[in-house]
């Protein structure tokens, strides 16, 4: 009779040791597939891009730097006013426009246009750019991004799509 109380114990024994590690390999997976998920998924997702316009061509005033904004290239239904990007334009021709993006090429804060001196300033770490964009001192790797722009049926369209944003 005690050896099968003994037995008993036993086979409740392993029976819970092998559900405990059941149990914690289902807890594991559930962690660890979101977190893959999240991790890889950007190397699948393809490049999202679309014209967005920013208004008339004849609202822009040649040699004038503004900023304009626009709507993400592929907004999350939630994400109310934080889908608004923006963009520094000038209009240089009848229908050429240059556009560079507000965000700086450090770690992405808004640049301002300081028209007097012609430069892009970014109040982080004091990134200073030229007025075409280029790198003129501080810690940006590198120039501020520019949108592709077109003029197109009277309207001005910028390319709306992910910047890079990198810190080497
Ligand atoms: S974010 Fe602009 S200089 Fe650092």
């Amino acid at each position: 009779m005690k050896e099968n109380t003994k037995t008993g114990e036993c086979n409740r024994r392993e029976f819970l040791a092998k559900l405990s590690i059941a149990l914690s390999g289902i807890a594991g997976a559930l962690v660890a597939i979101p977190v893959i998920g999240s991790i890889i998924a950007p190397l699948f997702q393809k490049r999202q891009e679309v014209w967005r316009s920013v208004g008339a061509v004849e609202s822009f005033e040649i040699g004038a730097t503004v900023q304009v904004s626009f709507i993400d290239a592929s907004p999350l239904l939630w994400a109310g006013i934080t889908a608004k990007s923006a963009a520094w334009l000038r209009r240089v021709g009848e229908e050429e426009f240059i556009a560079f993006s507000v965000n700086c090429a450090h770690l992405g804060c808004p640049v301002r246009w300081i028209a007097g001196a012609k430069l892009f300033m970014c109040p982080c770490h004091g990134g200073v750019y030229y007025e075409d964009g280029s790198v003129a001192s501080g810690p940006p790797p590198r120039g501020l991004y520019q949108y592709p722009v077109r003029a197109n049926n009277g309207q001005v369209e910028i390319l709306a799509s992910p910047i890079p944003i990198t810190t080497t």
